[in-house]
């Protein structure tokens, strides 16, 4: 059952400038497959991984079960899993997960990018309509982000952001094959006014 009142409606997909997210679908399988593939290099120092082994190298099997379990996440309230696009074409995800209901009303959010596009803005732009999406659409309270302090590009996405720093969660996730402390930043619906993307006053050309 959905931790939240209601059951979270597939969004419509969002977009400002240049940038874009929409919820994934099967049809995603095989360019997300081509990314993960190219971008290993890139995306292993930040990659989750299962505590003791196991679990397939991102880009090396079908991501089509993956997708499956995705949108099953999605229908049971607990998770949420976009792409991110720039100018049309998938150049990485975005996702929302942990999503608590009753008093808390909170999200964690979680992406990557393919190299080909990094340095554009593209990431904070993605999470500021994902936020804005769950403020004021599905009604959350707060988001956070929680990054391991060596990630400078991923610091720079929440400095951009605006969002707190709420402290250190010491081995807090197993990233690379070992616990690795993460910094947490948060933010909540009162603290964005009329919304984080005009906050930081996005769309990128
Ligand atoms: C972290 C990440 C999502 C940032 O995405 P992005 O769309 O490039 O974000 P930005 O354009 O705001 O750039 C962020 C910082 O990356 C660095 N950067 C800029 N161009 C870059 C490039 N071509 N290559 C690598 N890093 C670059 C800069 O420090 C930049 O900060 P600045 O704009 O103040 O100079 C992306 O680097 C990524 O996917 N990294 C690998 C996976 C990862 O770390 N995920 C997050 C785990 S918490």
């Amino acid at each position: 059952m959905s931790p939240l009142p209601h059951p979270i409606d597939t969004p419509t997909p969002k977009t400002a400038g240049r940038v874009g997210i929409r919820v994934v679908a099967q049809r995603d399988a095989a360019t997300l497959r081509r990314l993960l593939t190219e971008n290993r290099t890139w995306l292993e120092p930040w990659e989750a991984t299962f505590p003791g082994g196991g679990g397939a190298v991102p880009g090396t099997v079908s991501l089509r079960p993956v997708i499956r379990a995705m949108r099953k996440q999605q229908r049971a309230g607990v998770s949420i899993s976009f792409v991110i696009t720039y100018d049309g074409a998938v150049a990485g995800q975005l996702s929302v997960s942990d999503i608590s209901g009753g008093a808390a009303r909170t999200a964690s959010i979680g992406y990557w990018i393919s190299q080909h596009v990094a340095g554009r803005g593209v990431t904070p732009t993605a999470v500021a309509l994902a936020i804005d999406y769950l403020f004021f659409e599905l009604r959350l309270h707060r988001v956070e982000i929680c990054i391991r302090p060596e990630n400078e590009a991923s610091l720079r996405v929440v400095k951009k952001l605006g969002m707190r720093y709420e402290g250190r969660r010491d081995r807090y996730i197993h990233i690379a094959g070992s616990w690795c402390d993460h910094d947490c930043f948060a933010v909540t619906a009162e603290e964005v006014g009329q919304g984080m993307l005009s906050r930081i006053g996005a769309a990128h050309d």
